[in-house]
């Protein structure tokens, strides 16, 4: 069972990073995960890459987390605070090779 586990972190405003433990054989987002771990994520579409409420960056792990796809994009594309490396945490699902990714949550309150 524990080969299932990941760590993602989290890196604060601070700079500080929190480890949070993350089943990859449950099938859940990114997102899915934040909020579960009491972070700010609003999450309004429930998912549907609609809302931009679960807006990160992908500051450490592999090259092909980095890249969004297009419904993504187009959401993205309406944020003032974009980067390279923005992806909406719904669309993206936990699996074994995100182990020691680092995000950072770009979404803010204000979001609605
Ligand atoms: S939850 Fe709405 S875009 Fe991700």
């Amino acid at each position: 069972m524990a080969d299932d586990l990941i760590t993602i972190f989290v890196e604060e405003e601070s700079g500080e990073k929190r480890a949070i433990e993350a089943p990859t054989d449950m099938q859940l987002s990114l997102m899915e995960l934040l909020k579960a771990s009491d972070y700010p994520v609003q999450a309004t579409c429930g998912g549907m890459a609609l809302c931009a409420t679960c807006h990160v960056e992908v500051v450490e792990g592999d090259d092909s987390y980095k890249e969004a796809t297009d419904p993504e994009l187009d959401m993205l594309d309406t944020l003032p605070e974009v980067t390279d490396a923005s992806r909406l945490a719904c669309q993206m699902r936990l699996a074994d090779d995100m182990d020691g990714m680092v995000v950072r949550i770009l979404a803010k309150e204000e979001c609605s």
